[in-house]
């Protein structure tokens, strides 16, 4: 299939190009799509992926069709397949999927248009972990022996789980961290004091109260003070070392309230980094290399 679904079917150079296309982008370089359209399809809620590939077809001159799921023949039963094959027959030309199940898109075989995973259930973000990986490169120019600790809610992260996979691959130290609760082992354990001491990249999870089955053994306020990036914690971080959050944040949950626009937070450079690796990936897949 066509387009982005997961990371794990890019070649580890073609990260890196794509990553330098979108810095090229982000420095003014133009290019135009006018003649295409695309449609955006989001079954779960979403501020900055839905609105910055939004945005990212606009500054390619493409045209969005914003289909409603809630408005949609989805409420009559239609499956993601006959609604995608409808978008197909209408003449789109690329599909921007957010879905809650994991890997929706084996569904859709036999679609030939592109598809744009914008997040599938528990499974993958791929242009998520992309400007993730644009920011990192941004601030620190490489990405062999920078070491990151993923800390939180790691367990129910699509988020975690395609950046372990991709920063082992570049070389990166990758590290989780939080309660015991969330830890599904996808990558070493590190002690939260440790991970600030020591890491150069601090990525915080958002604790994802809709997706758990059972209650947090924790409450917010116990959270914040075992595991939250308060204004202590981020005075014992290294001195080049950066704060990074995929957002939406819980201000006063994972992160304190005034650490998230501190001097050390990417967190609002990572959603205008977003518009440009999004932009990236379209103008990529169009030019017939995705
Ligand atoms: N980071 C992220 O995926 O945010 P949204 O859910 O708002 O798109």
């Amino acid at each position: 299939m066509r387009g982005l679904l997961t990371l794990k079917e890019l070649q580890t150079e073609k990260i890196v190009e794509l990553i330098k296309y979108a810095l090229k982008l982000k420095k003014g370089f133009k290019i135009s799509y006018p003649d295409k359209k695309m449609a955006t399809l989001f079954f779960e809620n979403s501020t900055r992926t839905h609105y910055s590939f939004e945005c990212a077809l606009v500054n390619l001159g493409i045209k969005v069709i914003d289909v409603n799921v809630r408005e949609s023949s989805v409420q009559k039963g239609e499956t993601l397949y006959d609604t995608v094959r409808t978008l197909e027959a209408l003449g789109i030309d690329g599909v921007i999927i957010r879905h809650q199940q994991d890997e929706y898109y084996k569904q859709l075989s036999g679609i030939k248009i592109p598809i744009f995973n914008a997040g599938d259930g528990k499974g993958s973000h791929p242009t998520q972990s992309l400007l993730d990986l644009m920011t990192i490169y941004e601030e620190f120019g490489k990405f062999e022996g920078l070491k990151c600790a993923i800390v939180g809610d790691i367990s129910h992260s699509r988020v975690a789980h395609t950046n372990v996979e991709i920063m082992k691959r570049l070389g990166m130290d990758v590290y989780i961290s939080g309660p015991e609760e969330f830890n599904d082992h996808c990558a070493t354990w590190i002690s939260f004091d440790e991970a600030i001491k020591t890491c150069d990249i601090i990525m915080m999870l958002r604790v994802q109260f809709e997706r758990h089955e059972a209650k947090m053994q924790m409450t917010k306020e116990e959270y914040h003070e075992k595991y939250g990036l308060t204004a202590k914690r981020v005075s014992e971080m290294k001195e080049n070392a950066i704060i990074m959050h995929p957002a939406p944040i819980n201000r006063g949950v994972e992160i304190a309230d005034e650490v998230a626009e501190c001097e050390k937070s990417r967190i609002y450079k990572q959603m205008t980094n977003g518009v440009y690796i999004r932009m990236a990936v379209i103008s990529d897949t169009l030019d017939g290399n995705l």
